[in-house]
């Protein structure tokens, strides 16, 4: 009998992180599949956004280690916009892939192609945060990491953008933040509660 072995992309071993003395992370360990969608959960506070800085190296672990391949590349989709504000919501996407036809057809596939020209303060909220989906899905990069990625939208937008990272998550790892848990049992293949 074979055995199918799993590939890991990324293995998480007793991450410890605490801020001023009060401890966020303790001993987390995982091992995240090379495609597919992991959520994320746990409330407020509890070290999701710390556990998405660790991951993507803006933020350093006290101890434990990170175990991937040097070449294996990480987007992020940041709880916050941070959309360039003197630019358009197509510039925004372009000058992170570098080519204006993807930028454009995923603006277009996150239902925005008649807003490219816009200013991101000329946007709502939940658009902007799609600028920012698409912005981090623009990316070749092997992870993409979603903070809160649907939170502004209506249920239609919502179902909608689920198809797309479905879609992308057939050839990438995506690991989401969520407070949906009907979000994360539609969407993710594993649940990793905080
Ligand atoms: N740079 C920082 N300096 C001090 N405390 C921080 C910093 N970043 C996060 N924290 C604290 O760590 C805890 C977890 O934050 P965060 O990871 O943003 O939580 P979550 O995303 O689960 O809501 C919070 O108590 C927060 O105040
Ligand atoms: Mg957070």
């Amino acid at each position: 009998m074979t055995v199918m072995q799993r590939k890991n992309i990324l293995i998480l071993k007793n991450i410890c992180k605490s801020f001023n003395k009060k401890k966020v992370l303790s001993d987390f360990s995982y091992s995240f599949p090379s495609n597919g969608i992991i959520a994320i959960m746990g409330p407020s506070g509890c070290g999701k956004t710390t556990l998405l800085r660790i991951i993507a190296g803006l933020e350093k672990q006290d101890r434990g280690t990170i175990e991937k391949s040097s070449d294996t590349s990480i987007s992020y989709a940041f709880q916050e916009d941070r959309l360039f504000p003197s630019i358009s919501a197509l510039k925004n996407v372009e000058c992170c892939c570098d080519d204006s036809a993807k930028a454009r057809e995923l603006l277009e596939k996150v239902n925005l192609s008649e807003f490219c020209d816009y200013l991101p303060a000329e946007l709502s909220g939940g658009m902007k945060q799609r600028v920012s989906l698409a912005r981090a899905l623009s990316v070749n990069a092997d992870i993409i990491l979603l903070d809160e990625a649907f939170k502004s939208q209506d249920k239609d937008t919502r179902e909608m953008l689920y198809k797309v990272i479905k879609g992308e998550s057939e050839t990438r790892l995506i690991i989401m933040v969520t407070h949906d848990i009907t979000e994360a049992e539609n969407l993710a293949s594993e649940i990793i509660s905080l």
